[in-house]
């Protein structure tokens, strides 16, 4: 074995998005591809010489190729020692444990997350610091510059690892440690729940289901649901992971597992039901009947807190992302504990929660997560909601209802045009942000603008600002709308807008959110002139 540096030349205009590099599958196959990006984090690092790293992804198409890369790469500059899940699998929510558990330099997750995976489909690499967090935003920048300017990389000439056996061995100069990826991540979730409590919840009756999309969390669900909750064999539906999600989309919403809603709306409904995407970290939650929203339950698991083990001495504080509805803000203000309105994107939870001013934190797009890592957590979300209804023993149905009345009931929505042609979606942002400062006093289908204007984000722990994170336009009574480009989309630009309304009246709590936000809706295209610009009559994925 021996050490090769190759010429290369930099790649253009790779910058990690609102979570890692996201590219076609073929791009990251193409010559020299992969080997620039990864040489490009090493530079960002400034070299990882001693370093030690954990490796693992969601096994979608590519990732047990692009881990050997990856192994030869590390060993080339010097890394110490590398930790990788058996058969280079980890979720991300388990990635982040182990980084954190193992006191590591951080980790390299290969993941395109609910993207569809195959060669004709999406492949991802990201990177997490020794908090177990997405790189930060000055990382993430380090990085794209070094794409800019990569001349060289290294790499060890040899065959392949075998990442079949667990244990520890050397390849090269460099130590390999094969973990389970499951063990060390079902241990943390025994220390959070009482996993008895749960156990005699299922043990009485209330039937379980939960979709693993064919995706990486079907050992993690399988381990911990059937084996040692003792849910019912066949509880985790769909849980082999298989490299193209067997076709599917591994993205756990009304769209994209419709057969799930279609189940808990049936006659033989589960009491619930729940999935999670292609790395594990989102997560969907119904019951019989009821579809809950992610910042609904977001909200709920706030007011509920206190009555999971882990969380039983109260929350610090609690975080969202902007777009995501403000229920969360209600039980906050309710609890007396503070709540932080941060950009999209996971990243900009890690500061708070590593200085201890948040404990829950969550995004719309199906992101629960709270202080035990520092990513969201699909498999933890469910087992809040299942360790929640065990104490509060009633339907998923009632206890939100029962929220809405304490509470008040955000009604939600979010609206995506995808594949736009990045100038035309460009258009529609520049039209508004343009508009903004008029806007404020005048009518739209009934609604007064209350005030409008573009996210500026002050991190209130390091001072770091994050401008252009989206806009925003408030109404008297408190509907909004938010228009944001997508930062993880691989082709065009993905267009995202966001609805909410609020409403007192329990008795106005059934209504359809599609007919409760119908003014909103309305005034943002009259605003922002969305279906003009775009020449799209209406959205692709409504959420
Ligand atoms: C999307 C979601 C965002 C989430 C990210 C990674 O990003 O909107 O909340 O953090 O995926 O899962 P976007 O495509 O909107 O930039
Ligand atoms: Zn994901």
């Amino acid at each position: 074995m021996q050490r090769l540096t190759i010429q290369t030349r930099p790649i253009e205009g790779q910058k990690p998005g609102t979570s890692g590099l996201r590219k076609q599958t073929r791009v990251f196959m193409g010559p020299h591809f992969l080997e620039n990006f990864v040489q490009s984090i090493w530079n960002a690092l400034g070299g990882v010489d001693g370093k030690t790293l954990v490796l693992g992804g969601d096994g979608r198409f590519f990732n047990d190729r692009a881990a050997q890369v990856i192994l030869r790469m590390a060993e080339a500059s010097g890394v110490a020692k590398v930790i990788v899940g058996q058969g280079a699998i980890l979720s991300t929510p388990a990635a982040s444990h182990l980084i954190r558990l193992r006191g590591t330099d951080g980790g390299i997750i290969m993941s395109a997350s609910h993207n569809p995976g195959g060669i004709d489909e999406d492949f991802g690499v990201k990177f997490n610091g020794p908090n177990g967090g997405p790189a930060p935003e000055d990382l993430t920048d380090r990085i794209f510059a070094e794409t800019g300017k990569v001349a060289r990389y290294h790499i060890l000439e040899a065959q392949d690892f075998d990442l079949s056996t667990l244990g520890c061995r050397r390849f090269g100069a460099m130590e390999v440690e094969v973990v389970d990826p499951v063990a060390d991540y079902a241990d943390l979730m025994e220390t959070l729940f009482d996993f008895d409590a749960i156990r005699a919840l299922l043990k009485g009756g209330f039937r379980i289901a939960f979709d693993a999309m064919h995706a990486v969390t079907g050992p993690y669900a399988t381990e911990i649901f059937e084996r040692r909750l003792g849910a019912a064999p066949g509880s985790v539906r769909n849980g082999v992971p298989k490299p193209d999600f067997g076709g599917g989309h591994p993205d756990p919403n009304p769209t994209w597992a419709k057969h799930l809603v279609d189940e808990v709306m049936g006659p033989d409904a589960p009491d619930f039901a729940a999935a999670s995407d292609g790395d594990g970290d989102r997560n969907m939650v119904l019951g019989r009947g009821v579809y809950v929203t992610p910042s609904d339950s977001l909200a709920v698991l706030a007011a509920n807190a206190h009555l999971v083990k882990a969380y039983r001495g109260g929350l610090a504080g609690v975080a969202r992302s902007m777009p995501t509805s403000r229920a969360v803000d209600r039980v906050a203000a309710r609890l007396g504990i503070d709540c932080y309105e941060t950009p999209t994107g996971w990243k900009f939870f890690g500061n708070l929660l590593d200085a201890g001013r948040i404990t829950l934190c969550g995004e719309e797009s199906a992101g629960t997560g709270s202080d035990h890592v520092r990513e969201k957590d699909g498999v933890w979300a469910v087992l809040m909601w299942l360790a929640i209804l065990a104490e509060r023993k009633m339907p998923v149905a009632d206890l939100l209802r029962a929220h809405w009345a304490e509470f008040g009931r955000n009604y939600y929505s979010r609206h995506d045009y995808e594949a736009v042609e990045t100038a035309r979606a460009e258009a529609v942002m520049a039209r508004l942000r343009t508009a903004l400062a008029d806007l404020p006093g005048q009518d739209f289908a009934g609604l007064t603008v209350a005030g409008a204007d573009e996210f500026t984000y002050h991190d209130p722990v390091d001072g770091s600002v994050s401008g252009g994170q989206g806009l925003r336009v408030e109404f008297e009574g408190g509907a909004r709308f938010v228009l944001r480009l997508s930062g993880t989309g691989t082709v065009g630009a993905t267009l995202r807008v966001y609805y909410e309304t609020v409403e007192e009246d329990p008795a106005r709590h059934a209504l359809d959110p599609a007919q409760a936000l119908a003014p909103v809706i309305a005034a943002s295209q009259q605003i922002a002139g969305i279906a003009d610009l775009t020449g799209r009559a209406a959205p692709d994925v409504v959420t």
